[in-house]
């Protein structure tokens, strides 16, 4: 997890705080979970973290803009869901354990994105995953303004995932034959939202290097590591793309290296190489309005954009953030997400001076 807004009070805090926690026997990443059999809960531990802040079974009951649902899917660049918070005007950081999933398309019991909080999508199907990389209007979706955000995924300082049992579907991979009604769990997947953008990455588990493509270890280096991509603010378009080379692997003359993120504890002082999208191809483009036709309406009576959260007793869970923060750092092209929330490797990472512990893989 990154977070930017911080106090030594809050680091000192998270460190006590997460050295009580332990790594569960049973972790989400494991946890085999048909479509057609998702339980209420997927989590079902109750210590260290508390327990699971909202639910896995999700449907019309659900499909309220203060849904607790935490099912979310990444289907197609008109029908995906974000992770982010319950309550408004909240960090990322402090609420990674209990994010809930909001939509483009009703159906998933879930909220719905507000209107006018996508300004740009591009997705990239490639063999072995769906990425999906956007430009944002945070605040819509709860965030504070100015959060540059972190890392959500189905790994967890404790293997609960983050939000914890929150469940990755999807009717984009080859196991469904193009039948849309059809979902494949993806227990590989890793997320950053904030700095009003955002990269998703679901990997597919029948194809054998799931695992790295979708590496959840480098929460420190954003999405210009972790999801490179050309996407621009703006565009909407849907590309089928090569796999990305695994996070921290890098080629100098013929030798491949891997760079190992550090240890909370450490200052990241560089990168040593600078990360390439894939190759891409037969992109095609969208307006928006043609995509998007299930937002939210916000600000109308009766559409309530700024929920009542209920049942978030994982609240507080957020003190098991790390504290590694950096600047946004918009080095060069800032219509690039992977710029745009890429934790500049020359001057971002000041924040990371105050990190206050290893986040566990
Ligand atoms: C709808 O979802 C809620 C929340 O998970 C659950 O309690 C309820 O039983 C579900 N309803 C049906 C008909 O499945
Ligand atoms: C969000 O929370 C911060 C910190 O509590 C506060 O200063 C700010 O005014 C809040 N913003 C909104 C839009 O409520
Ligand atoms: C599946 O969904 C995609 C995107 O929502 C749509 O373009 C496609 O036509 C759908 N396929 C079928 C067979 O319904
Ligand atoms: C994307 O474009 C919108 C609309 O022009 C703008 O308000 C927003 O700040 C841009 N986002 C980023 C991250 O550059």
């Amino acid at each position: 997890m990154l977070k930017l807004a911080y106090s030594s009070v809050l680091a000192a805090a998270a460190v006590s705080y997460v050295s009580a926690q332990s790594f569960v026997s049973d972790p989400l990443v494991d946890k085999v979970v048909p479509y057609t059999a998702i339980p209420y809960q997927v989590d079902q531990h109750t210590a260290d973290r508390g327990p699971q802040s909202g639910y896995n079974i999700c449907n019309s009951t659900t499909e309220t803009q203060d849904s607790m649902c935490q099912t979310g899917f990444m289907n197609h660049i008109d029908d995906f869901c974000l992770f982010a918070p319950p309550k408004p005007n909240t960090t990322i950081g402090d609420s990674e354990g209990e994010e809930v999933a909001w939509c483009t398309k009703k159906g998933h019991g879930s909220r719905l994105i507000p209107e006018g909080a996508l300004y740009g999508v591009q997705v990239v199907q490639s063999p072995g995953y769906i990425q999906i990389v956007g430009f944002i209007d945070q605040t819509k979706l709860n965030i504070a303004d100015g959060d540059y955000g972190g890392e959500l995924d189905s790994g967890g300082q404790d293997g609960r995932g983050n939000p914890i049992g929150g469940l990755v579907y999807s009717n984009a991979f080859p196991s469904n034959n193009g039948d849309n009604s059809s979902y494949q769990q993806s227990r590989h997947w890793t997320y950053f939202i904030g700095g009003n953008t955002f990269c998703a990455k679901a990997c597919d588990d029948t194809q054998p290097n799931a695992a790295a493509l979708c590496e959840h270890i480098y929460d420190r280096i954003g999405c210009a590591y972790n999801a490179p991509s050309n996407a621009k603010n703006g565009t909407f378009e849907y590309c089928k793309g090569d796999d990305m080379v695994p996070v921290g692997q890098y080629v100098v003359n013929g030798v491949t290296s891997t760079w190992t993120q550090p240890a909370e504890t450490v200052s990241i002082t560089g990168v040593p190489y600078t990360p390439t999208p894939a190759a891409s191809s037969q992109c095609t483009t969208f307006t928006s309005a043609s995509l998007y036709t299930d937002l939210a309406s916000v600000g109308v009576s009766g559409s309530p954009a700024n929920p009542s959260a209920t049942g978030s007793s994982g609240s507080g869970s957020g003190a098991s953030t790390t504290k590694s923060g950096s600047s946004p750092s918009q080095t060069g092209n800032s219509n690039s997400a992977g710029t745009a929330m890429g934790l500049s490797i020359v001057s971002g990472f000041a924040g990371v001076l105050f990190s206050v512990f290893a986040f566990a893989a």
